[in-house]
């Protein structure tokens, strides 16, 4: 299969177009000291570079457990792999001695008005593996591997998998709701805007000079309330939404990528005021620095203690700054009529470290 690059400048998984298959992994660090985590990010580093590449797996004598499980039969295919590691605020607590380094914008999530997270076990972690493959057995591969490599550093606390469906029939794939989801998103591969809303700085900011080209990740549990939604009339739901269910268009458009003009005409009212494309991007002047990249992923995991379809969103966006960008954002959709349809029940604030920058390089090298 395809190959992505691991080294660079940015971490592979962020500007990366969604592959069909995630897991987002969030892990405890149990290294007892500051030497312990550098091992941990060398260890990471030298997996994910083995795993992206490919290639035979190195032979096993027989009195040994084998080096690879073999869900992959003797030949790792790259797959698209990609494996996307951030960082969360309790990383920097005092156990490390690295509370001066935390990069600036870093915080625990705070609950949002129409959260559900008491009780949940999907909260924080001291570091997430973001992991997408075009395969779901690459996917599991990997993890199986990191997994064992880092036994004793690092342990699961939550695991989240998600599916990227294909685009049906055409443009930006639906999520679970039957909308398309992922139209309006700014282009990372514009380089002024990426560096004006989705790379951190280091010395701007306020941030530490080692965070240069990492972003930092909100991931969010967002489960979709699909009993209640499929009783909605179509038009309510796209006025909800703010775009028509089969081509993606906006209201006072025709194809998915016409651009609402509200910006130009704020009466304009074919969107309504509280529709959520308009409250979560007005495209206003002052609101231009507020973009997020949004990479999110659908999740389906069977049914809840009543029946219930246990599905929805694995919302995932990366920005420069979570209180300029996301919070903004999520603020502004506060108590939307979507809310009635969907119910956040876990997540976290991570900082996706700089990239790799080659063979002797390792993940958050600039860290210690
Ligand atoms: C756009 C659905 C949660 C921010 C959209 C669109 C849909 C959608 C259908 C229009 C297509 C597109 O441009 O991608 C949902 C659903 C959600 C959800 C079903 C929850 C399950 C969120 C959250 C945020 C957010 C939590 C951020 C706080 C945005 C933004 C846009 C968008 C920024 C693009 C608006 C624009 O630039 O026109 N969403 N969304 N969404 N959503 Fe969401």
């Amino acid at each position: 299969g395809r190959s992505i690059a691991f080294h660079g400048q940015h971490q592979a998984g962020i500007s990366t177009p969604p592959q069909a298959a995630a897991s987002f992994v969030s892990f405890n660090v149990l290294a007892t000291d500051q030497q312990g985590l550098r091992d941990l990010f060398t260890t990471l580093t030298a997996r994910i570079r083995a795993l992206t590449a490919g290639g035979p797996v190195p032979a096993t004598d027989l009195a040994s457990p084998p080096t690879d499980s073999a869900t992959l039969g003797p030949v790792l295919p790259s797959d698209g792999l990609t494996i996307t590691v951030g960082v969360g605020a309790s990383l920097f607590d005092d156990r490390y001695g690295l509370a001066a380094r935390k990069p600036a914008k870093l915080v625990p999530m705070p609950a949002f008005p129409d959260d559900n997270l008491v009780g949940s076990k999907e909260l924080h972690g001291d570091l997430m593996l973001q992991i997408c493959a075009d395969s779901r057995d690459t996917v599991m591969h990997a993890l199986r591997d990191i997994a064992k490599y880092t036994r004793g550093a690092m342990q699961p606390s939550w695991k989240a998998d998600g599916f990227h469906a294909e685009p049906r029939p055409s443009g930006t794939p639906r999520n679970q709701l039957g909308f398309k989801d992922g139209i309006a998103n700014p282009d990372p591969n514009d380089r002024t805007l990426a560096d004006s809303v989705l790379w951190t700085h280091g010395g701007a900011n306020g941030e530490p000079a080692w965070v240069e080209g990492g972003s930092y990740q909100v991931v969010r549990i967002i489960r979709m309330l699909v009993e209640f939604w499929d009783r909605v009339s179509l038009n309510e739901q796209e006025r909800m939404i703010g775009r028509r269910r089969d081509s993606g268009a906006p209201l006072d458009g025709t194809k998915e990528t016409d651009i609402p003009n509200y910006p130009a005409d704020p009466q304009n009212l074919l969107i309504p005021m509280n529709a959520h494309i308009r409250l979560a991007n007005p495209r206003t002047a002052a609101t231009a620095n507020q973009q997020i990249l949004r990479r999110a992923y659908n999740y389906e995991r069977g049914l809840d203690l009543d029946g219930n379809l246990d599905v929805g969103l694995i919302f995932c966006c990366y920005q420069q700054d979570v209180a300029r960008q996301f919070q903004a954002v999520q603020q502004r959709l506060a108590g939307e009529p979507l809310v009635d349809y969907i119910s956040p029940t876990g997540g976290g604030y991570f900082f996706a470290l700089p990239g790799v920058k080659g063979s002797g390089d390792w993940l958050a090298s600039g860290l210690f």
